[in-house]
């Protein structure tokens, strides 16, 4: 059946549209159109397609997974030997490596750099002839990899052909593949819950993901790709400089790292190691140093190779995140709600900047499936400022002797019954206020700086002070003389005169500070800012029911049942009552409150802000009324869109969401 004129038109409208509005999504990360509006284009050009299959054409959007899975891989050469990298693990190293260029080249002074994410994912090479994909390949070992066409094909963001007119008919575009945190986590919740087995990182999840035989399996995982170099090229120009080969990749349609600068000398280099390095963790991919590369091509050209590493690059690598040691033993720690978490005590490992000798087990769910015991080597993370953590066991080193883990039935501190709510992860100690991990640790909660704010009053203090039986409850803390102590262990005459002082400032605070401090469970800070404005007074919440407890915001039956149950207790009214009679108070609530533009508004904060830092923003959206949560919903009245805003933005328009810029947000803060 031949095509009608005007259906063959409409399917290449639709493509070409579809091809534009991948550009504008991966490329630009700037969509013009909602989720949804994009997949109705592609059903239609679906449906087009299946009617008259004469309209399929390989490099067609819906063509992006093959229809069979392939028997075996294939091995191809590699025309320009797919490189890797030298890497500088110190400032020393990386200096080294720029006087090493700076002579080569003749006794430069300065040297521009083209300076670029490392990323954690996997190599990949991808060749387009007249402007059509037709191989992708593994990097192997650098002059033979494997043929993973099949798959390369479903990454959506890697284009099936080249954008605009003026590209090389011969190309080899090179770059990562990698799998984006939050596909990786969701990869895994879904594992978890599938009884599959998970992976270990998202640098795995992608070489896996991309090994696989079935292209119908590589399509279902969330990889992306970012383009950072050429292989093979003929009959064309690229660049003369590495930003402009960049460049160029980028209007031809491939995604390009945003993060990319021309940097001059290694002093430029370092800053940029070191701003890279503050936004490793917020990026929403994993990177595990940067790259630098002499920007000129033809230096590149005169510096040569030695081996396997160009000369003219080198890749400073980050601190590693994950490291590999030995468990010592595993402990039970009792937080300040009873909690009882696995600690993993380790031999010490420097990993993520930071020597670690303890990593948290989460759960003693967690302890289980992870099958973590004594003398075995594990993995252990630590990202950014998180808590080091244990994430897996390395099975083949497990000793014969290796002892596993039990729950204590009873409270490694006081004794008391262990119980565990059916249905929670979450052991407790049974023995409340009477345990003195517990007490310690209110009382450390209670002084810390977004509750009664006492400077001073350290951890190292409390523990010294509860073990001394000196302060059994928070109203002890106020009792205590400058005598007293400066009597304990390592306190000078001053510190005792300081703390005094601070413990005396202290006592004028707000109501919602006041709640927070009394480490109510499940009350926050946000919360208890919630409660405070409802209420408007302690004696009005300490006799509210029930329902008037449900209707703040926020709060919903069973924060409710714990405000009650909190003050129900005789003695949490008597620790109450005695913090106000030794002078603890705060200011009668305003009559009205005044209204503000934020007030009772759901926001959510994406992207960088360029003239305040998000704490700073969330605080002053809160003091105006507002609240601000992780993640954007039909509930959500305003997302704040930063600089390199991403997938929350795409979100809040796909549900109508009103988008601010910063500097909206400030305008409506100052009204
Ligand atoms: S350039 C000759 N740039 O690091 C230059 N590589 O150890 C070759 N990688 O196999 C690579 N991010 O998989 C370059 N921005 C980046 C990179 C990068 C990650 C990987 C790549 C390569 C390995 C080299």
């Amino acid at each position: 059946m031949a095509v009608p004129q005007k259906t063959r038109q409409r399917a290449l409208a639709l493509k070409n549209s579809i091809i534009h509005h991948n550009y504008r999504y991966y490329v630009l990360d700037d969509p013009e159109i909602p989720d949804a509006e994009y997949d109705r284009l592609l059903r239609e050009l679906r449906q087009l397609e299946e009617k008259h299959p004469a309209l399929v054409t390989a490099d067609s959007p819906t063509q992006r997974v093959g229809a069979q899975p392939i028997a075996a891989f294939t091995q191809v050469q590699h025309a320009v030997p797919m490189l890797s990298l030298d890497n500088a693990f110190s400032e020393q190293e990386l200096l080294d490596f720029d006087r090493r260029v700076r002579e080569r080249l003749g006794g430069r002074e300065l040297i521009a750099y083209s300076a670029e994410p490392k990323m954690d994912g996997v190599a990949v090479s991808l060749i387009y002839k007249r402007g059509q994909l037709v191989q992708g390949a593994t990097r192997g070992d650098g002059s033979t990899g494997e043929d993973i066409t099949h798959n390369v094909r479903t990454v959506d963001s890697i284009p099936l052909s080249i954008r605009g007119r003026k590209y090389p008919p011969l190309l080899e575009v090179r770059g990562e593949v990698y799998m984006p945190k939050e596909g990786f986590a969701a990869f895994n919740v879904r594992a978890a819950k599938e009884g599959t087995k998970p992976f270990v990182n998202p640098r795995n999840a992608a070489a896996g993901s991309l090994r696989q035989l079935d292209p119908k399996l590589t399509a279902q995982r969330p990889l992306a790709f970012f383009a950072y170099g050429v292989g093979q090229l003929d009959g064309g120009v690229v660049g003369d400089r590495h930003s402009a080969v960049l460049a160029s990749l980028r209007d031809w349609g491939f995604p390009v790292t945003p993060l990319s600068r021309v940097v001059e000398g290694a002093a430029g280099c370092l800053e940029f190691y070191r701003k890279t390095l503050e936004v490793r963790t917020s990026l929403p991919y994993d990177i595990d140093g940067v790259v630098y590369k002499v920007d000129s091509i033809e230096d590149q050209g005169q510096l040569g190779f030695v081996s396997r590493a160009p000369r003219w690059a080198i890749a400073h690598k980050f601190p590693a995140e994950e490291e590999i040691t030995k468990v010592r033993a595993v402990e039970f720690q009792v937080g300040r709600t009873g909690a009882i978490t696995p600690v993993a005590r380790l031999e010490p490992v420097f990993v993520g900047g930071v020597t670690v000798s303890n990593a948290t087990l989460h759960n003693i769910d967690e302890l289980r499936r992870k099958d973590v015991r004594i003398g075995d080597t594990v993995i252990v993370r630590r990202a950014g400022d998180v808590i080091p953590e244990v994430v897996q066991v390395v099975r083949d080193r497990r000793p014969k002797k290796a002892r596993g883990v039990r729950l204590p039935r009873k409270c490694p501190e006081c004794r008391s019954d262990v119980v565990r709510v059916a249905g929670e992860a979450v052991a407790r100690c049974s023995g409340g206020l009477y345990c003195p991990a517990q007490r310690k640790q209110a009382i450390y909660h209670f002084a810390s700086r977004s509750a009664m704010d006492i400077e001073g009053l350290g951890s190292k203090l409390v523990d010294q002070l509860v073990g001394a039986g000196v302060v059994t409850t928070p109203a002890d803390l106020y009792q205590l003389s400058q005598e007293q102590l400066a009597g304990l262990e390592r306190m000078a005459d001053k510190s005792a005169a300081n703390l005094i002082e601070s413990l005396e400032k202290s006592k004028k605070t707000t109501l919602a500070r006041f709640l927070y401090a009394l480490g109510i469970r499940e009350v926050g800070e946000a919360t208890a800012q919630n409660v405070a404005a409802h209420f408007g007074s302690l004696q009005k919440l300490q006799s509210a029911d029930m329902e008037s407890l449900e209707a703040v915001a926020d709060v919903g039956s069973i924060v409710a049942a714990h405000i009650g149950a909190f003050f129900a207790q005789k003695h949490n009214r008597e620790v109450i009552a005695d913090l106000l009679k030794s002078g603890v108070h705060w200011p009668a609530p305003a009559k009205k409150e005044k209204k503000t533009a934020l007030s009772g508004k759901t926001l959510v904060l994406t992207g960088t802000m360029l003239n305040m830092t998000r704490v700073e923003a969330k605080a002053q959206i809160q003091a105006a009324g507002g609240k601000v949560t992780g993640s954007v919903s039909k509930k959500t009245d305003f997302v704040v869109a930063g600089e390199k805003a991403g997938s929350k933005l795409r979100k809040a328009e796909e549900l109508g969401v009103e988008i601010l810029d910063e500097s909206q947000l400030s305008h409506l803060l100052s009204q």
